[in-house]
Parts: C-alpha cells; structure tokens; sequence
C-alpha cells in the first residue's frame, strides 16, 4: 500500500498533482494525498475546506477500462466505496446523496470528485476526519468523524481502509457491470427514491420528488406537475 502513496504537506489541490503525475506516466493506483490544500476544488465549481491536518485529501489515479459513458456509474461506486469505509472505521451509519455526497445523519463527512482525463480516472475524495469545527458558513452543513463519533482517527489508517474499498468496487464494476453499484446505491441512498429534493441546474432550479436512478446512473425527479424529469447533474439537496 505504502509504495502507491506520494505524499505532499500542502498542495493547492490533490487532483492538479495527479493529473500531471498521471500524464507523466504514474501507474494505475497511486494515490496523491495532500496535509493540506489551499485551493481544494468541489464540484461544480465549489471549493473545498481543506483544514491542515484534520482530514483526508487526495486523489486516486484509475485507468478503468471503462467508456466516458460510465463516468456516473464509476462516480456513484465511489460513493459507496467511500460510505462503506467510513462505516468501517467508525460505526457511524453513512447515507448518500446522489451522485455521491457521503453523509452522517443529514450533514457532509465526504465529497467526491471523479474526473475523465484522456483515459485516466482521477477520483478525488476528500473526508472530513477530525475536525472539530467549520467555517461558519459550513457549520449547519459539515460533520466529521470526530463530531459524530467523539473519536479521533488515524488518518492513515481511514486511508487504507477508503483506497481498498475503492479498488474493490472498481474492480466489481468491471467484472459484474453497471447493475450491482445501481442496485446497491438505490438501497442505500435514502435520497434514490421518495425524497422531495430541490435540484440545482443552470436553467433554475428543479423541485420534485426522487424516483431511481437509470441505467447510466443519472437521477430521476418528478415534479408536481407528474413530469418525470432526468437529473444528469447539479446540486440536490432536501426541499
Ligand atoms: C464535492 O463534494 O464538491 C467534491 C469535493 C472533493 C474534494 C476532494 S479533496 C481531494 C481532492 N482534491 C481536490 O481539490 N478536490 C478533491
């Protein structure tokens, strides 16, 4: 394990680290882990807090054998690679919110970022480990291992734990297909069906209530008008 890991005190992010190892050549599996970053990207165009110290920042290299189209399939088994692990470690029961915020009781521990870059796969996963407070403008949203659990964790060890979760499920994609992470992300996301969810887009926002997921992985909402409307991105969270 210890081999694949390259290890930086600070970066600005993990995943501008991994793409250029990765053009350079680094082997499927090495992991960019970061103390801390001072320019931790989100999606969709968000930031991500990134305190020196106190949680998990970093960016596995994947070259899956995998077409661009599976890219929300592979985004949602890293959800549940991730939820898993840190239900491993910790106890806490883990929730998922679509395409794949990793969530304790209603709030953030985990945000995943899965980039296609050519052929190279950067899963970009930061945790919320042992912080004990946010930012004020996070504070209602964020939780952390620690504040859930009043544990504190070795961030080494929740690593081993996420990395090999995360090759497990990549290598179940490959082998069994899309329907297993389908099937097992709509058991275990209380926000694949029935939940009435705002839905952040570019054209406005989309209220409705969850319906599944279909075959690509994308998310169903319907809206009061009983229109049933394909979700392919955006922000979701509770109406
Ligand atoms: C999100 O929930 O918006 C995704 C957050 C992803 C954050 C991680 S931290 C490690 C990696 N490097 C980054 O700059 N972002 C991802």
């Amino acid at each position: 394990m210890e081999n694949r890991i390259r290890r930086f005190a600070t970066l600005d992010s993990t995943m501008e680290k991994a793409a250029e190892l990765a053009s350079a050549g680094a082997a499927t599996g090495t992991v960019v882990v970061a103390g801390e970053q001072t320019a931790g990207q989100g999606r969709l165009g968000r930031s991500w807090y990134s305190e020196p110290g106190a949680g998990l920042y970093f960016t596995e290299i994947l070259r899956p054998k995998l077409c661009p189209a599976s890219l929300p399939v592979v985004t949602l088994a890293l959800g549940l690679a991730v939820a898993e692990g840190l239900e491993e470690v910790s106890g806490a029961a883990c929730d998922l919110r679509w395409p794949n915020d990793v969530l304790i009781g209603p709030r953030k521990v985990s945000g995943i970022l899965a980039l296609l870059q050519d052929e190279v796969l950067l899963a970009g996963i930061g945790v919320n480990v042992n912080h004990t407070r946010f930012p004020a403008d996070l504070e209602a949203i964020a939780t952390s291992l620690r504040i859930a659990s009043g544990r504190v964790f070795d961030l080494d060890a929740v690593l081993a734990v996420l990395v090999e979760r995360i090759d497990g499920w990549m290598e179940l994609l490959l082998e069994q297909g899309k329907e297993p992470v389908l099937r097992t992300f709509t058991q275990r996301s209380s926000y694949a069906r029935g939940r009435r969810v705002t839905v952040e887009q570019e054209g406005g926002a989309v209220e409705g209530v969850t319906d599944g997921l279909d075959p690509q992985g994308f998310l169903y909402v319907r809206g009061a008008d009983g229109k049933r409307r394909l979700i392919l991105a955006g922000g979701v969270r509770p109406a």
